[in-house]
C-alpha cells in the first residue's frame, strides 16, 4: 500500500476552563504501517517544526497494556477494530483521503485536562476504596496451600484483563464505570484471597462510583463492544450479585 494523505479533525482543549473546539490538520505521507499513535507524532513533528503548539495525547507502553490511550476516532472508543487499544490500531485500517476525527474520552467524571488528555483519577479512586486484598505478613505461602477451583480461577482472570483504559465509560451513554467495578469486584470475589473484604468491597466501590459522577448501567453493553480486553458484562451482573448479597450477610463476611 502506498503512502496516505488525511484529514484529522482533532480536539483541541488549553484547559479546563476552555470550550474546546474540533480543528482540522492534514496527515501527509503516512505509511499504512504506522499505528494510529505514530500518525499522530507525525502531525506532531509537523507541528512543532511550525512553531504550533502539538497534540496533547496519552500514551505509554503503546502495546495495549498499560490502558494510557484514550482516544476516540470516528465515534469509537479505542477506534473501529474490536478487542484493541488505539496504539494497536494501524493506518492500514483507513484509506487515502479519509477523514478521521480524534477526541477524548468524554465524561463528567473524567475531565478535559488538556487536548486529548482526560484525568482518570476517579478509577485510582476508585481502585484505593476497595480494589485490595489483606495478605498476612511473613514467608511466601506454598502456592498450594489455597485450592481455587479452575473454573473460577478462569473467570477471575479474565476480569483481571481489565487495563482500566476507561473505553466503558466513554462508550456508556450514562458514563457508567459499571464494567470497570464489575471487572475489580468480580476479580476479587472469585477468588478465596478476596474474601476478607468481599461484602465491603462491593459496597464502598459501588457507592463512591455513584459520588464520582459515574451514572448507571442500562445494560446496552457498549462497554462491553468497546472494551480493548472484551471484558464481559457478566461482571455486571456479578457486581449486582455481590451487592445484594453483602445486603444479606452484611460487611465483614
Ligand atoms: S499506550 Fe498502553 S495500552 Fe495503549
Amino acid at each position: 500500500m502506498a503512502n496516505m494523505t488525511l484529514q484529522l479533525l482533532v480536539w483541541r482543549q488549553t484547559g479546563a476552563k476552555d470550550e474546546g473546539r474540533m480543528v482540522p490538520y492534514t496527515a501527509r505521507d503516512i505509511s499504512p504501517d504506522m499505528s494510529f499513535l505514530e500518525m499522530l507524532d507525525v502531525v506532531n513533528e509537523g507541528l512543532v517544526a511550525s512553531g504550533e503548539p502539538p497534540i496533547v495525547f496519552d500514551s505509554d507502553c503503546r502495546e495495549g497494556i498499560c490502558g494510557m490511550c484514550s482516544l476516540v476516532v470516528n465515534g469509537i472508543p479505542h477506534g473501529p477494530d474490536r478487542g484493541s487499544t488505539v496504539c494497536q490500531l494501524h493506518m492500514r485500517r483507513f484509506k487515502d483521503g479519509d477523514t478521521i476525527t480524534v477526541e477524548p474520552w468524554r465524561a463528567a467524571a473524567f475531565p478535559v485536562v488538556t487536548d486529548l488528555v482526560v484525568d482518570r483519577g476517579a478509577f485510582d479512586r476508585l481502585i484505593a476504596s476497595g480494589g485490595y486484598v489483606s495478605v498476612s505478613t511473613g514467608s511466601a505461602p506454598d502456592g498450594n496451600a489455597v485450592p481455587v477451583p479452575k473454573d473460577l480461577a478462569e473467570a477471575a482472570m479474565d476480569a483481571a484483563a481489565c487495563i482500566g483504559c476507561g473505553a466503558c465509560v466513554a462508550a456508556c451513554k450514562n458514563a457508567s464505570a459499571a464494567l470497570f467495578v464489575g471487572a475489580k469486584v468480580s476479580q476479587l470475589a472469585l477468588l478465596p484471597q478476596g474474601h476478607p473484604e468481599r461484602a465491603s468491597r462491593v459496597r464502598t466501590m459501588v457507592q463512591l462510583m455513584d459520588n464520582l459522577g459515574f451514572g448507571n448501567c442500562s445494560n446496552e453493553a457498549e462497554c462491553e463492544a468497546v472494551c480493548p480486553k472484551e471484558i464481559s458484562i457478566a461482571n455486571i451482573a456479578r457486581m449486582r450479585r455481590e451487592y445484594v448479597r453483602s445486603l444479606l450477610v452484611g460487611v465483614g463476611r
